[in-house]
């Protein structure tokens, strides 16, 4: 998209931190967000220029996209396309394990994208809060902390940012990190909660032990052990078919509709999570409204 004439601010989106947002529109009623420094200082200015950067390199589906350069109070920005929001805010509403595995899936080819640019290529601060979505597709945004990639310093040290609840346990920013901050997320999309700092996360999901045990090697602590981005993507690619196979015909009557089997009886409503045991300093949350969730979807894809 080009920006056609003077653009007129419309919103300021509530940031992060870093940077500021503006919510715009052109002179021909194209929409838009601007992310700007969020004040004059040098070191603001370098992690947006920056951000410019990582953001052209990932340029792909399932990544934010990325229109042109715009000058806001002298400071140098970007435009991108406008999507509805952040992920945030469906954590609490607890979202069916259908939509929870299509957001995760788009995210996911989002990653892949961005470590199969470079050796080391990493997103850096994978959290709910950096995932937009827009008719049902999540992509990445806010590459503030991306790091590797052809013709970019690989670096492997220390989170210099990031986000606790979502960092990796070792505290190093790299695409096993990735891996370990997605597996965070998907934890608070199907628990229903942000997770918290130090907390080690484990998730259990009744009657779907195929995606519980994905979820809980991304969230592993070591960081060896968790699954590689493509191998995640083929095994919700699974799971997914899976729940959304087409439901073989039982009956047919002739001069009849086809007749189908009745749906199996009910869930039954959905329990509270459990809350994170203190003692220990393990929470195990336990996603009974995603497991029933997946249990109706393969209940009815079996009808
Ligand atoms: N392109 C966009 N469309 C809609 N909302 C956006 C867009 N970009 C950012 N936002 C909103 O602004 C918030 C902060 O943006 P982000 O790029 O993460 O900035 P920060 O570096 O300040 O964290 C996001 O969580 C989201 O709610
Ligand atoms: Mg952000």
């Amino acid at each position: 998209m080009k920006i056609q004439g003077r653009i007129t601010v419309i919103q300021e989106l509530t940031g992060g931190g870093l940077g500021k947002l503006l919510k715009c529109r052109d002179e021909a009623g194209q929409m838009f967000v601007v992310k700007a420094p969020k004040d004059a200082s040098p070191e603001n200015q370098q992690l947006i220029d920056d951000e410019v950067r990582r953001l052209q390199r990932h340029q792909g589906r399932y990544v934010v996209r990325y229109f042109e350069p715009v000058l806001v109070d002298g400071r140098r920005g970007f435009a991108m396309e406008l999507m509805d929001g952040d992920l945030t805010p469906l954590v609490r509403q607890r979202l069916p394990v259908e939509r929870v595995l299509g957001y995760l899936l788009t995210v996911v080819q989002g990653l892949e994208e961005v470590h199969a640019s470079g050796v080391g290529a990493f997103h850096g601060d994978l959290k709910t809060g950096n995932i937009l979505h827009k008719d049902g597709v999540a992509k990445l945004a806010d590459f503030g902390l991306a790091r590797g990639g052809l013709g970019q310093t690989v670096m492997l040290g220390r989170h210099t940012g990031g986000t606790p609840g979502y960092m990796p346990p070792e505290g190093l920013a790299s695409p096993f990190g990735d891996i370990y901050s997605l597996g965070a997320v998907a934890f608070a999309l199907l628990v229903g909660r942000e997770p918290q700092p130090q907390e080690v996360l484990r998730i259990q999901i009744q009657g779907a032990p195929d995606l519980e045990q994905l979820i809980n090697q991304m969230l592993s602590t070591q960081p060896g052990m968790r699954p590689s981005i493509s191998q995640i993507r083929r095994r919700l690619e699974a799971l997914r078919a899976r729940a959304l196979a087409p439901a073989p015909v039982q009956h047919f009557l002739p001069n009849r509709n086809v007749l189908r089997t009745p749906l199996a009886s009910p869930p039954s409503p959905p329990l509270a999570p459990a809350p994170a045991s203190s003692s220990s300093g393990v929470g195990v949350a336990v996603a009974l409204a995603a497991v029933v969730g997946l249990g109706f979807l393969l209940a009815a894809s079996k009808d």
